[in-house]
């Protein structure tokens, strides 16, 4: 059994995604854990180098996280030939030019979603990297989360009969930034900086439904600012110009043909009661379910309670009762680090990875087709995408 090195080029690890979620929950896990098993039996270890723009943080971050090398040259690094994958989880509007300098210095690259603001840039992504052949992928975490693991489980057992309905509950209150310091960057709630929750959130719910319920084929999306200003991360008040919450609707094709209806609110502004951030409800002729981060519940048609409308009394049934967890049946991983793993195997000895660039560049056409819908006041049809 060898163990063979992987260099990894990471770019925007001091941000929030990037440090949390991509060195530390993933790229340090992993190397904690030994590296990546592949088929064979051998495994690979990641040797990444953190790029940043101020050598203090970068060098402070690498030391804190047992990472050896640092730079602060990303032209330099990406000249190095012993480091094959380029990664990158700093801003949206920086991200395809990143990419791009990235794949034409022959690199196979990775990243945060969205892949760009704009869906001609992603789309010139995808052909670029085909052209050069380099591999690449795309983050799609959620579709990695155990309660959304267990609701594609129960759709592939048919567990719902015909599929219905969707209705997907997502958001929190994030702070003003007056009483408590807001629990976002600022940039999210600035349309001029990438920000704004069309953008954020639509690339994820593209993957979603297109990967549990069926494929996207139209959208009709009510976008707002609820709250016009905020404070920054310097204490100084901002115009919000970026939609902080989105009332969607989406037509979707089922692998059975059925067509589905599918509902998503996405709202920083609105306070949690309900069983988790985000939630999806889903109804169908034999059982209905409601997943959340973690957990996921069932009833079926024989487990249906028989409510009847009286205003008169008080409901006798409790509606929370008659609902039963899915077991947890594996032990779930971090789902960023399940990615990476599967995408250093798609890297190192070509195993199937079908979060690319291409499924990428759907979330953000998905993105476009709500703003237009949005802008016109109509739906708008979401057609297959030509490369
Ligand atoms: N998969 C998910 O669930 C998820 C969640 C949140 C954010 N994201 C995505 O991750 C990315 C980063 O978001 P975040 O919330 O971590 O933001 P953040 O503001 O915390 O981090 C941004 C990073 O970009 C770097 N950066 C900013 N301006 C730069 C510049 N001009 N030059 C070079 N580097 C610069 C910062 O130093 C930092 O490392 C975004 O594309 C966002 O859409 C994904």
């Amino acid at each position: 059994m060898a163990t063979r090195r992987l260099g990894i080029i990471m770019n925007g690890v001091t941000g929030r995604m990037g440090m949390n979620q991509h060195l530390i929950r993933s790229i340090a896990a992993i190397r904690d854990g030994g590296g990546v098993a592949l088929s064979n039996g051998d495994r690979v270890m990641p040797d990444p180098i953190l790029i940043g723009r101020n050598a203090e943080k970068i060098e402070a971050l690498a030391k804190a996280h047992g990472v050896a090398r640092w730079s602060t040259d990303l032209a330099k690094a990406l000249t190095d030939r012993d480091d094959t994958v380029f990664f990158d989880a700093a801003t949206t509007q920086m991200r395809p030019a990143l990419l791009t300098q990235a794949i034409e210095a022959g690199k196979h690259v990775y990243c945060e979603k969205p892949v760009a603001t704009h869906l001609d840039a992603a789309l010139a992504l995808v052909r670029k990297a085909n052209t050069k052949g380099i591999k690449h992928g795309v983050v799609q975490d959620k579709l990695f989360l155990p309660g959304l693991m267990k609701l594609k489980m129960l759709v592939d057992s048919g567990f719902f009969g015909r599929l219905l309905s969707v209705r997907g509950e997502f958001g929190y209150w994030v702070f003003e930034g007056d009483l408590q310091p807001a629990q976002r960057p600022s940039w999210n709630y600035r349309a001029e900086d990438g920000g704004g929750i069309i953008l954020d959130m639509l690339c994820h719910w593209r993957y979603v439904l297109d990967n549990l319920f069926g494929d996207v084929q139209s959208v009709s999306c009510l976008g707002a600012t609820h709250i016009a200003q905020r404070i920054d991360e310097q204490g100084k008040t901002y115009q919000a110009t970026a939609d902080d919450a989105a009332y969607a609707t989406f037509e979707l094709a089922a692998r059975g043909g059925e067509r589905v209806i599918a509902q998503i609110n996405s709202s920083w502004t609105t306070r949690v009661r309900r069983d988790d951030l985000v939630t999806f409800h889903v109804d169908g002729t034999h059982g209905s379910a409601v997943a959340g981060l973690h957990d996921c519940r069932t009833q079926s048609r024989v487990n249906t309670p028989k409510p009847v409308w009286n205003p008169d009394v008080k409901q006798p049934l409790d509606f929370f009762a008659h609902w039963q967890p899915v077991p947890e049946y594996t032990a779930f991983d971090n789902g960023f680090k399940v990615q990476w793993e599967a995408f250093i195997r798609h890297v190192v000895e070509d195993a199937p990875f079908k979060w690319n660039l291409l499924e990428g560049a759907k979330g953000v056409q998905l993105v476009e087709c709500a703003l237009k819908s949005w802008k016109e006041r109509r739906w708008v049809d979401v057609p297959a995408l030509a490369v």
